[in-house]
């Protein structure tokens, strides 16, 4: 039996009005987004830039609120309690990491501090030797060690691989269930991100936390994630088991990103694929598919109403016409 979603989004909706009084637009940035997180699980979203991905981190970290839709964490509908105690204890169990280790550290505060702070706001250590001995823990799970010097460090003094490492530090350190990773390795060295991800890694295993991870990589999501998620123009296009959906992608647009990352010994069917076009302007999607304009298999329907989402053998689905009613 599958165990339940720690974490549930139910047909996110995000809509920024963006503009000055005369010329206001609605920016439809996510449409009816769902995904469910495991414990011990990785969820990859992948999509191209503007696609939405960072919008719906947001709202499942309680930055912003959803225009509409559903959350539930532990089975609990998170948005219709609003207090401030409860927004806390979220917050403390659902971290973020953030893409830029150099803009997500204050500069002004050392390591040992940066630590500190969350566990005396969350009261998870309250006297001086129990946050100092934490500290020192948290730091070894991150592997800087010896955790005494890199306690003392300020942000300036540490390599953009070792400021992320302090930075998932951080997030542990409310003893999290959820971890949202928003591009966490793509600003770092090419060199160092096979480390930091096999840290998350070592995390969802032995922790069982469960994982958002949003990357432009195809390779990195292929080798750290459980489940794929593929967002285009502001909706959720395909989703499944990681394997799976890359050796056989169904949707249109994962064909075209897909067939993107070059991989001859895989011998994709994508590869002749021609697709023009530019992603559409989300000011001005319609109702219906936002790869209809590109797509190579457009049907007339497809300009009118967003497809549902036709669910297939092997925890895989697809919103596309070309499969609907299969
Ligand atoms: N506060 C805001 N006001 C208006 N528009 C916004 C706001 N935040 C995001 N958007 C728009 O919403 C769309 C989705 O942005 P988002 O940052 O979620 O994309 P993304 O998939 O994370 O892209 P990237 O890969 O570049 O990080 C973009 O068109 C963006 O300009
Ligand atoms: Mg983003």
């Amino acid at each position: 039996m599958q165990t339940e979603p720690i974490l549930e989004a139910r047909d996110l909706t995000k809509h920024f009005v963006a503009g000055g009084a005369m010329s206001r637009q609605t920016v439809k940035a996510v449409q009816n987004v769902s995904i469910k997180l495991f414990p011990g699980k990785v969820t990859a979203v992948v999509g191209e830039s503007g696609s939405g991905k960072s919008t719906v981190v947001r709202m499942l970290a309680r930055l912003i609120e959803p225009t509409s839709g559903q959350m539930f964490f532990k089975q609990h509908n998170v948005l219709e309690d609003k207090g401030r105690r409860t927004l806390l204890s979220y917050r403390g169990q659902v971290q973020i990491i953030f893409q830029d280790p150099f803009s997500s550290l204050n500069p002004v505060h050392r390591v040992g501090y940066v630590l500190q702070r969350p566990l005396r706001i969350h009261h998870i250590a309250n006297q001086k030797r129990q946050i100092q001995q934490r500290v020192h823990d948290l730091l070894q799970q991150v592997s800087l060690i010896p955790a005494a010097d890199y306690a003392v460090k300020y942000p300036h003094q540490l390599s953009g691989g070792q400021r992320q490492r302090v930075a998932i530090a951080r997030a542990l350190a409310v003893e999290p269930k959820v971890i949202l990773a928003d591009e966490p390795v793509s600003m770092l060295d090419v060199s160092i991100r096979l480390g930091i991800l096999n840290l998350m890694a070592k995390l969802r295993d032995e922790q069982r936390i469960a994982f958002l991870y949003v990357t432009h990589d195809i390779a990195s999501a292929r080798y750290f994630a459980d489940e794929l998620l593929v967002m285009y123009a502001g909706h959720a296009v395909e989703g499944g088991d990681t394997e799976s959906l890359l050796q056989d992608p169904l949707h249109p647009y994962t064909q075209l990103l897909i067939s993107a990352v070059p991989d001859p010994a895989r011998g994709l069917r994508t590869a002749e694929i021609k697709i023009k076009g530019e992603i559409p302007s989300l000011t001005a999607v319609g109702d219906g598919c936002p790869f209809a304009d590109r797509c190579p298999h457009v049907l007339p329907k497809c300009r009118e109403a967003m497809p549902p989402a036709t669910v297939l053998p092997g925890k895989r689905w697809v919103r596309c016409y070309l499969f609907d009613g299969k």
